[in-house]
């Protein structure tokens, strides 16, 4: 039986967090202090945790965050209205909308006006363009923060197999992109599946590396691998426990099953989920530093 090793995003962290401090200090030397700002419509409880939890991050880095909590019954137009006016105000160098927005609410509309130049999660459809070109401004953060997991452990992609399981825009997409470009630790042959997908065994037996982004506990077990295949876990689950907050959370990834036939895999938690955070203040860093 092979030891399956645990691919920590926090030990991954740490190391942005550091070399982070230096260029933060550079920018602070010249009076720029990165900026976020937060759209939060609505009262979802998880948007309201990933909230906190990011604001918290800047805060710990003596970073300026604000978060422009809106009602759940707020119109598109005023959001639209709010995204035009952050898009103009100096303090921000990076704007981001909290997904899912209400359903009333036309999420590729709202996306679309957040400047390009302040996209800092990397969803506007010119930063994607830029990104499928291999011209990358701003790139989604959980699909960077894998790539980055993976380079940090020397996992070179380079002529494997990856399969993806799941297509959504901030995700699979976006990471189906970044296997598969022609860059050093890139060059995997990728794969995508989804909902649609007949037999996704059949692709994922094949896999050197499978990244399960669906959001269906425990997903993928022994019988969607080959033995010493690498996994990532970007899903983010929910399961009814005797713990005080009623729940664990689990991934997509059956740990139990999987460990001893895999040769590596992410966490949940503590895999990719922190990873999200910290490319979001990278890129936040990298939206200012763009002024200087
Ligand atoms: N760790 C993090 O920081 C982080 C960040 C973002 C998301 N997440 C988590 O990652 C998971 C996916 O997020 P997302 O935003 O990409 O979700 P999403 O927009 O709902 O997309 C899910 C994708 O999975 C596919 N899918 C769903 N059920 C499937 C099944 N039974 N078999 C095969 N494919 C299936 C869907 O296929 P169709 O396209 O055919 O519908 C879709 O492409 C969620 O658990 C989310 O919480 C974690």
């Amino acid at each position: 039986m092979t030891l399956t090793k645990i691919l920590s995003g926090k030990d991954v962290c740490k190391s942005v967090y550091t070399s982070l401090e230096e260029r933060i200090k550079r920018l602070k030397a010249k009076r720029i202090v990165p900026g976020l700002a937060v759209i939060l419509v609505g009262e979802d409880p998880a948007s309201q945790v990933y909230v906190r939890s990011k604001s918290r991050r800047f805060e710990r880095l003596s970073l300026y965050s604000e978060t422009f909590a809106m009602p759940g019954t707020t119109s598109e137009k005023e959001i639209l209205r709010k995204i035009r006016k952050l898009n103009m105000d100096d303090r921000f160098h990076g704007i981001l909308v909290q997904l899912p927005l209400p359903k009333h609410i036309n999420e590729d509309a709202v996306l679309r006006e957040v400047s390009p130049l302040k996209d800092v999660d990397g969803f506007h459809p010119e930063n994607i363009g830029r990104l499928a070109v291999g011209n990358p401004r701003f790139i989604p953060c959980t699909p960077k923060g894998i790539m980055r997991i993976l380079e940090f452990y020397d996992i070179d992609l380079s002529g494997k197999h990856v399969v993806i399981i799941g297509r959504s825009n901030i995700v699979g997409r976006p990471l189906s992109l970044l296997t598969s470009q022609k860059k050093p630790l890139s060059n995997a042959t990728t794969t995508i599946c989804h909902s649609k997908t007949p037999d996704i065994r059949y692709f994922t037996k094949q896999a050197d590396v499978v990244i399960a982004a669906i959001g269906v506990t425990q997903f993928v077990d022994e019988t969607y691998i080959k033995p010493g295949a690498i996994l990532i876990d970007v899903g983010i689950n929910q399961i009814p426990d005797d713990s005080e907050k009623k729940y664990r959370l689990v991934g997509d990834v059956h740990y139990d099953r999987i460990n001893g036939i895999a040769s590596a895999v992410t966490p949940v938690p503590g895999g990719v989920g922190p990873m999200t955070i910290a490319m979001l203040v990278e890129n936040t860093v990298e939206s200012a530093e763009a002024r200087l």
